[in-house]
């Protein structure tokens, strides 16, 4: 076939059950379209009992649970917030909604994620971070053993950011129940999705109530329509909820699907000598949301090359996120680099990488054709060096 007309391989787009439409059917034969509802509650009951998490509270999205956990662990006008450089700007955006400075930390190279290392290093010239946000990329877990036990030294609460990593593990134990507040997310090309939303949780009742409270515009209990706190609407409908109620039940068959995809791509690529696949660390397994890969040190191709090749050819790759510190919009924020003598992991890491298809309706087929394409790729690639 003539590749112009071969259909479009996508990253990452929404994979519908078909338990969906039941949801979504009962909340409009009850006419609970309005905000919450049966399916806000079910959907909340149900990541708990999925996770192990404590309590949890269905927002509108990701961005908003990291906002109002942060409020709740006291972020405020002037705090530092300690974060990964190598993340989505919506693990950093937050801190600055409350009025406090980011300090970013570096990555280690066995998961990508928070490098102890850089971290310890922080809090050598910042003593008192009000909060340490910590990200699971690409849907494998940090090190938990290792940064809580710096952050409990400390005394300083974690915010565990595990937008990407639904149904990921450490040593056995959900990601997003190792911070004192953790928080996933169901945007269109997450491992499930409602289209769009989120979800705090937390084993501290008392926190899920009060981020509920903010959620709803602040309003006190009283007989009329009053506020001592400035509030948000931020919490998620019934009908969105419905649509992650049925994909809940088949995020085990996703994870599946993407390990599949993980392991096909690292099989393909082991004789390549020019690509290799994002390191697995030992300590978890991760949900395999984004099969990233760089290209070999020595190589010299930038991923933009790879990445409008495949473009050309009708497959879609994404960049690596683009460490905050090098973003102008953080321009002159801390830094801490994993080690500094060498250049950071989080730049080496982005002038490397890319992420490869990973959507879950791929088919064998499909697989076959971009591993071919890369193949091809470096094959007339490394006629030019
Ligand atoms: C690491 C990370 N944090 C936070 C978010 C924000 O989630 P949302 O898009 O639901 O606001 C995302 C994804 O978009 C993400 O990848």
């Amino acid at each position: 076939m003539n590749e112009k007309n071969e259909k479009r391989i996508l990253l990452a787009s929404p994979h519908m059950s078909g338990l969906e439409m039941a949801y979504i059917k009962e909340a409009f034969d009850t006419n609970w379209i309005a905000p919450l509802g049966p399916n806000v509650t079910g959907f909340e009951q149900e990541i708990c009992a999925y996770t192990g998490a404590g309590y949890a509270d269905a927002l509108s999205s990701g961005t908003a649970a990291i906002h109002l956990g942060l409020m709740y662990l006291g972020v405020g006008k002037g705090d530092i917030v300690f974060c990964p450089s190598l993340t989505f700007s919506a693990s950093a955006n937050p801190i600055i909604y409350q009025g406090a400075t980011p300090v970013f930390i570096d990555s280690e190279r066995e998961s990508w994620n928070m490098s102890p290392q850089a971290l310890e290093k922080a809090f050598e010239q910042y003593p008192h971070p009000k909060a340490i946000v910590i990200v699971n990329l690409y849907g494998q877990s940090a090190d938990y053993d290792r940064l809580k036990a710096i952050a409990d030294a400390h005394g300083v609460p974690i915010l565990e950011d595990a937008a990407e990593s639904l149904g990921a593990t450490y040593k056995g134990k959900q990601t997003g129940t190792f911070g004192d507040i953790g928080v996933y997310s169901f945007n269109g090309n997450k491992i499930i999705t409602t289209s769009g939303g989120g979800i705090l949780v937390a084993s501290d009742k008392r926190a899920v109530e009060k981020v509920e409270f903010w959620a709803t515009q602040a309003k006190e209990h009283a007989p009329y329509y009053q506020h001592k706190e400035i509030g948000y609407n931020y919490r998620m409908s019934n009908v969105v909820a419905g649509i992650g109620r049925g994909q809940l039940q088949v995020l085990d068959k996703r994870i599946a699907r993407k390990k599949y995809i993980f392991d096909y791509y690292k099989k393909a690529f082991q004789d390549l000598d020019e690509l290799e696949m994002m390191p697995i660390a030992a300590y978890g397994e991760p949900n395999y949301w984004l099969s990233c890969a760089t290209i070999k040190t020595d190589v010299r191709v930038r991923p933009k090359e790879l990445l409008d090749y495949l473009d050309s050819k009708n497959i879609e790759g994404r960049a690596i996120w683009k460490p905050m510190h090098l973003q102008p919009v953080f321009k002159g924020s801390a830094f801490f680099n994993h080690n500094p003598d060498e250049p950071s992991v989080a730049e080496d890491i982005f002038m490397r990488g890319l992420c490869l298809p990973s959507d879950t309706k791929m088919t064998d087929a499909d697989l076959d054709r971009i591993v071919t394409r890369i193949s091809w790729f470096f094959g007339a690639a490394s006629a030019r060096y």
